[in-house]
């Protein structure tokens, strides 16, 4: 029987400061995630300096607990995974150089993580029967991706947003309809209240590829919504916008994803990133994968939105196929996938 591989994943590109022990890609061992959201809150959104500093200060303690919960010393350790690229180049930085520092202050192999193939990890941890190829949908605040997975850590990108990424967008008509940040959740909430078909937003499509997303146009329209109301003394409703809002951008989430499943065959389509959370958009893809038959796969919300663990799933994969990062490693905050 082979060995269990421990992998400690580390994750900070956001405004996350996080740290997990992984078992052999798929058995966490702990996951702590210290959120700085309460004080990125008071300025409607996160302010890269402050996330830096606030990474600095807890990513000691965060990764201490993430071991003694785990019940694993820093000698027990197979690998350090971490997080270096797309998201802020300060807050990544944090990341990477805790994890080059305990790497070779531990003699311990380090490997960088695309942030996205960490995502679509995640959902390897609650299903255990998930392998690839399958259709990964990755909607969070940075990225709106569909993505043909081959193989492990093998991408193929078959659609992606042109301008804002589908959280941006949530969190903008949040901001719009006076609900704060992070808008997801709170659109999410607000929605179950109002009727989604109040208000006819566009569902954009784009001419050159047509798994592409758009969202800009979807933001403008809630935007001169509003301002149409302002302007005739309307009341605004503010469930029937996020609820009709919402719907257009599970209309067109859904739309993508399934017709992609059908191309690419492979009957298996999975979610990842903090809107695959959105409890519409869930289950949207649960009845229309049943429908069609195909196996749905999605991680739990706290998998969903950043964490360490799926770093460790990741890392795991790349650790196995022999990927090394040096000691030169480094923050890239545009980093590709694939
Ligand atoms: O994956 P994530 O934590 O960070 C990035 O990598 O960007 O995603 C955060 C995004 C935010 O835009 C947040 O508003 C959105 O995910 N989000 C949601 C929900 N929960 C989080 N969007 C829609 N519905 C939700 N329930
Ligand atoms: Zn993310």
């Amino acid at each position: 029987m082979e060995n269990d591989i421990l992998i400690l994943g580390i994750e900070t590109s956001c405004d996350e400061t996080a740290a997990s022990v992984v078992r052999n890609g798929r058995e966490v061992l702990s996951n702590v995630i210290s959120s700085q959201i309460e004080l990125h809150t008071l300025y409607g959104g996160v302010v890269p300096e402050i996330a830096s500093r606030k990474h600095i200060e807890k990513i000691n303690q965060v990764i201490e607990e993430a071991l003694s919960k785990a019940g694993v010393t820093l000698g027990e350790l197979d690998a350090v995974a971490v997080t270096y690229g797309p998201g802020l180049v300060g807050a990544l930085l944090v990341g990477v150089s805790e994890a080059k520092a305990i790497s070779f202050a531990a003699g311990l192999p380090l490997v960088g993580v695309h942030h996205i193939s960490g995502h679509i990890s995640a959902n390897y941890i609650e299903h255990k029967d998930l392998e690839p190829p399958f259709v990964c949908l990755v909607a969070s605040g940075g990225h709106s991706h569909l993505v043909l997975v081959k193989d492990y850590g093998v991408y193929d990108i078959i659609g992606r947003t042109r301008d804002d990424a589908a959280g941006e967008a949530f969190d903008k008509v949040a901001r719009a309809i006076g609900l704060g940040y992070p808008g997801g959740p709170k659109i999410d909430k607000l929605a179950r209240e109002g009727d989604s078909d109040a208000i006819p937003f566009p569902r954009a499509k784009v001419d050159e590829n047509a798994y592409d997303f758009s969202f800009s146009g979807l933001k403008s329209a809630v935007l001169n919504y509003l301002n149409a109301c302002k302007m005739k003394g309307e009341e605004v409703n503010a469930a029937d916008v996020a609820a009709s809002f919402q719907k257009a951008v599970v209309d067109v989430l859904v739309e993508h994803s399934l017709r992609a499943v059908a191309e690419y065959g492979c009957g298996k389509f999975a979610i990842a990133g903090g809107v695959a959370s959105n409890s519409s958009l869930r289950e949207a893809f649960e009845k229309e994968c049943a429908r069609r038959q195909i196996s749905f796969y999605h991680p739990s919300p706290i998998l969903c939105t950043d964490n360490a663990a799926m770093i460790g799933a990741a890392g795991y994969y790349e650790y196995k196929k022999g990927v090394r990062s040096g000691s030169d490693l480094n923050a890239i905050p545009n980093l590709k996938l694939g």
